[in-house]
């Protein structure tokens, strides 16, 4: 089982044809180049062959309907390493995905998120967006030492930046999969061709339920019907005038116990690709959480991927939203000397040694309990 398995609960259910899969994997080996690439297929199609399909979530089937086969096998074997890279022993020499802040701060407040923390919103150094040369400077470097995907998201709603649309033309036909979690509110017409002339592969809509009081009692300062009429338009003009558009649609909702998942799915289906419900993890205040009750093994995002605050910091990962755990900026460093740099590298020696109770806030961090 990967930590995906345990997070995301895919409401939308796909079947596929495995021996088409096969067959398109098969005639692909002699396309795939790097040794390590070649031994991930083997493994792939070792594991097809023993009737384990864990690779081929939702997401993944998803991707395989609307791109042409030429492209599976690349995906496939992105795919393979993003989902279970906590059981490799390797650890690539560039990150093999981003995530990128546009913008740290929020016009929401879901009171399962940090935004509802004060001390991070009040704190004038935390708040502020990405300038757009910062951005392409990160791209360019993802881009060329062979990173595969890219989320635009982080602490806060990156509809909120006055150049989202340039910032996302700008990943165009560079990475593998392109994707951005929005929660909805500030979609436009402008905004829905940019998104979908650029090539993202994957929209995120956060929406936690179907029902409009419960809903705004979880995304609190939104409206329903607002929300609801972005994602129909989005629809819409997806269909109408990008008929072979390969952007897919999801509707994440964090599961805080209250929701219905199946009416939820049902509503929600008319109007993206899938559904799915995420674990709620108590991460809103989590410098707070108490001490040791974090998750013991090591975390699957080092040697996985970095997030980068709209400041150039960069960060293991994204829930430590105050930056604790920095391990370098980019306005003065490479992503690659940070990445094979000391500190980072002395932090993932530790989680995979029992050490991860010396970091804070690992050590009550819900990821991985
Ligand atoms: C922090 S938000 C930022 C992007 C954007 N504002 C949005 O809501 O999609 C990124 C994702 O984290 C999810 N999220 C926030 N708090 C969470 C929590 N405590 N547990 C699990 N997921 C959470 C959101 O639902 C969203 O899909
Ligand atoms: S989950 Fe997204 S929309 Fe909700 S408060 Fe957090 S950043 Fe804002």
């Amino acid at each position: 089982m990967s930590w995906k398995d345990k997070h995301i609960t895919f409401l939308t259910k796909k079947n596929f044809n495995v021996e088409e899969i096969i067959g398109i994997l098969k005639n692909n080996y002699k396309k795939i180049e790097k040794e390590e690439d070649i031994k991930i297929l083997d493994f792939i199609l070792e594991n097809f062959t023993k009737k384990d399909f864990s690779l081929l979530n939702t997401q993944e089937l998803e991707y395989l309907e609307k791109t042409p086969s030429e492209n599976w096998t690349k995906y496939l074997i992105h795919r393979q390493k993003f989902n279970f890279c906590e059981n490799s022993e390797i650890i690539p020499n560039f990150p093999i995905y981003l995530i990128i802040e546009p913008v740290s701060a929020c016009n929401l407040r879901c009171p399962f998120c940090h935004q509802v923390d004060d001390k991070f919103t009040s704190n004038k150094q935390m708040m502020g967006q990405m300038e757009i040369n910062l951005f392409k400077k990160i791209i360019d470097e993802a881009h060329n030492n062979g990173t595969n995907a890219i989320t635009l998201t982080c602490r806060g709603e990156p509809t909120l930046h006055p150049q989202i649309g340039e910032m996302i033309e700008y990943c165009s036909g560079k990475f593998i999969e392109l994707k951005m979690n929005t929660n909805a509110t500030r979609l436009n017409e402008k905004l829905i061709h940019q998104i979908l002339k650029s090539g993202m592969t994957d929209l995120v809509f956060s929406v936690d339920s179907h029902l409009k009081e419960e809903f705004e009692s979880l995304r609190v300062g939104a409206n329903f019907e607002k929300v609801l009429n972005n994602i129909k338009l989005f629809k819409e003009i997806k269909e109408k005038e990008y008929p072979n558009s390969s952007c897919i649609t999801r509707i994440s909702g964090v599961n805080v116990g209250k929701q219905d998942p199946i009416k939820f799915k049902e509503f929600w289906e008319k109007y993206v690709d899938y559904v799915v419900m995420v674990k709620m993890l108590d991460r809103w205040d989590v410098y707070n959480n108490p001490e040791g009750s974090g998750g013991k093994e090591a975390c699957h995002y080092l040697g996985r991927s970095l997030s980068i605050y709209f400041d150039g910091s960069v960060i293991p990962c994204d829930i430590d939203y105050e930056g604790r755990l920095s391990v370098g900026s980019i306005k003065n460093e490479t992503i690659k000397n940070i990445w094979l740099g000391d500190k980072y590298t002395k932090m993932i020696f530790a989680h995979k040694n029992d050490k991860r109770d010396s970091y804070h806030p690992c050590d009550r961090c819900p990821i991985g309990t």
